[in-house]
């Protein structure tokens, strides 16, 4: 752990003796995926204010823990909770248990989100397999010192979204009997949800799916080498000739149901990767 600042070894070497154990797979719940952990054989939890350094929610009802378990034979932490620009938190902030997760062992990183749809071919309740992104966040995780020991100070992103991890949850997908989406997903600021022009914007420079998360941390995932899968939910239409205003309640409420599809599919990916 040469060069690796001690706040971060203080929360991995806490993790590593509290628990005993050391995950291959990370796994990422956007809002309303609660769901997802259910799908694995939970060795244990820690509330995510009993690891050093960590942040901690402050949103009431979700103070964030870190369950890690086992499913298909494969050792898997998950992170139940996760910082958003908007909430206030730095980017070191919001990348931090990623970066923790990485030292840890994870190899594997699969993040969820939910996002509006703004291609007019999506559906809410869909799911789309993240093929790449567009960060238009006003911060980027890796600005400032590079720390070496982490990764260069200029990584590529060629292979953002890992074309073979992609590969398998295709075939997870057909397996599982779930008609996947596929798209770029578009990184804004929030809290507010986009105006009419906005969606609209979103779309024309190549975008099918808007969120508020996600960017962050995959930009710190491939920093460090980790191979990363992203899944979003659309949880509504966002586009500019909607009816309706989307609520939070209604992304929390389809993502939801949306959860018990997505939940097939890792299922059937856990086999395979
Ligand atoms: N915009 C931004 N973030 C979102 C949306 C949206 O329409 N739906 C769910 N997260």
């Amino acid at each position: 752990m040469e060069g690796i600042p001690r706040e971060y070894i203080d929360a991995v070497e806490h993790l590593k003796s509290k628990t005993g154990f050391a995950p291959e797979i990370g796994l990422v719940l956007g809002s309303g995926l609660g769901g997802l952990s259910e799908l694995f054989e939970v060795k244990g939890k820690t509330k995510y204010s009993e690891i050093p350094n960590f942040p901690v929610s402050t949103v009431k009802g979700h103070p964030g823990e870190l369950v890690y378990g086992e499913k298909e034979g494969k050792r898997i932490a998950v992170l139940a909770g996760r910082f958003h620009y908007y909430e206030g938190y730095s980017m070191k902030e919001i990348t931090f248990p990623i970066r923790v997760l990485a030292l840890w062992g994870v190899k594997k990183l699969i993040i969820t989100n939910a996002a509006g749809g703004v291609n007019p071919r999506f559906r809410p309740g869909d799911i789309m397999l993240i093929e790449d992104h567009i960060n238009l966040l006003p911060e980027n995780p890796l600005r400032g010192p590079n720390i070496d020991a982490f990764g260069p100070r200029f990584p590529s992103l060629h292979d953002v979204y890992s074309r073979e991890l992609r590969g398998k949850a295709e075939e997870a997908a057909l397996k599982a009997g779930v008609s996947l989406r596929r798209g770029v997903y578009v990184a804004l600021q929030g809290p507010d949800l986009e105006t009419p022009a906005e969606y609209s914007f979103v779309r024309t420079i190549g975008g099918d799916a808007v969120g508020m998360s996600t960017v962050p941390e995959v930009i710190v995932a491939n920093h460090m080498g980790v191979k990363v899968l992203g899944f979003s939910i659309i949880t509504n239409l966002a586009n500019p000739y909607s009816p309706r205003p989307t609520t939070h309640e209604e992304v929390l409420e389809v993502a939801g149901v949306a959860t018990e599809k997505l939940m097939r599919v890792i299922d059937e990916l856990l086999k395979i990767i």
